[in-house]
């Protein structure tokens, strides 16, 4: 019975540009954890609160449609999860107004983002003051038991929690599941070109769906002048290409390719480019191929959204009845 199946719920913001320390830190392992059959999978593309920083409707259109592009390429399956937009769904937003009637201004200026971006003197807009109420509307909803993101999503989700019972106890009825966090496993980081964290922010990145050329093109740009990839004792010793390498190929073999080639960088950097090419160029063919056929998102968007506004309105009218508009 699929239904008896936990429901897990995640929000992908808009934010395009993807490159592969997102998708082996992140992308692959939410991927897998859909696919692993154990849960019932809500996915939806967070454009509402992308509206903070992307006030722009072309981008906004783009941007939507890249991510998810770059979702079912990299493997989610629109048959087995609901995959739709969260401005497609208005119970989201009513719930959010619900929930900021309940919820303290003190109480949301304890969370870190909101600290950080007044650290750093910004002008904060509402919407990004009012960010963990809007997620937890979209947690809440679906009756989420679990919730995988990054680690620094964490505070957000006990914001959900804390609001879930919050309004059970204020309204004195058992509208709402207590979600967990399911912090991604923390995989290795996925060193930039230049050996810091591969990061948009540092310029330093392989997109994701890069062709050949481009792959070469960075990868012959990795800085390797920082260390040798053996150490004295003949162990391989991670750094800039062996790094990025292990990612494709298994460090058994590495290891003596490594040891055989030590010090011939250009090399090494043509296997790994040759090893990149062929990890990812599935990958980037799925989104050639959906990229031609856009009409393919709109259809899983517009079947996610039936899905969804289904759910979500059984629980709002739980919600109305609760607080006694209904
Ligand atoms: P960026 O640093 O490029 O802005 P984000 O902060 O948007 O990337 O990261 C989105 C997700 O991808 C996060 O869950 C993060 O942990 C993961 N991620 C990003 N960069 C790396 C990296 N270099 N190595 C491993 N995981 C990464
Ligand atoms: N805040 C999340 C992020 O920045 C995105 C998000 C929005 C989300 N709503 C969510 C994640 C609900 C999980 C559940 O990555």
């Amino acid at each position: 019975m699929t239904d008896a199946k936990p429901v897990l719920v995640s929000g992908v913001k808009p934010t395009g540009d993807l490159h592969i320390g997102n998708y082996f830190g992140a992308m692959r392992q939410f991927v897998e954890l859909t696919k692993s059959g154990k849960y019932r999978p809500f996915i939806f593309v967070a454009d509402y609160h992308a509206l903070n920083s992307i006030q722009d409707a072309e981008e906004m259109r783009r941007r939507t449609q890249e991510i998810v592009m770059a979702y079912l390429a990299v493997g989610l399956d629109p048959k087995e999860i609901t995959f739709f937009k969260q401005s497609d769904v208005p119970a989201h937003t009513e719930l959010c107004w619900i929930f900021d009637t309940i919820t303290t201004m003190p109480y949301l200026m304890r969370a870190h983002a909101f600290k950080d971006a007044e650290a750093k003197n910004r002008e904060i807009n509402v919407g990004t003051f009012n960010y963990p109420m809007l997620m937890a509307a979209d947690i809440l909803l679906y009756d989420a038991a679990i919730v995988p993101v990054g680690a620094d999503q964490k505070q957000h989700i006990e914001i959900a929690r804390d609001t879930a019972e919050k309004f059970n106890r204020i309204f004195k009825a058992d509208v709402f599941t207590l979600p967990e966090p399911y912090i991604m496993p923390d995989v290795a980081v996925v060193p930039g070109t230049d050996g810091q964290k591969m990061s948009k922010s540092y310029g330093n990145v392989i997109p994701l769906f890069a062709a050949r050329d481009e792959l070469a093109k960075c990868v012959m740009g990795i800085v390797t002048d920082s260390g040798d990839p053996s150490t004295s004792s003949g162990q391989v010793a991670p750094q800039n290409v062996y790094a990025m390498h292990k990612l494709v190929r298994s460090e058994q073999e590495l290891e003596s390719i490594y040891n055989e080639h030590r010090g011939n960088y250009k090399m090494l950097k043509e296997l790994l480019i040759e090893d990149l090419d062929r990890y990812l160029a599935p990958i980037r063919a799925k989104y050639e191929k959906l990229k031609q056929n856009a009409g393919l998102v709109d259809e899983v968007l517009a079947n996610g959204k039936t899905e969804a506004r289904a759910i979500s309105e059984a629980k709002i009218e739980q919600v109305r009845k609760a607080i006694g508009v209904a």
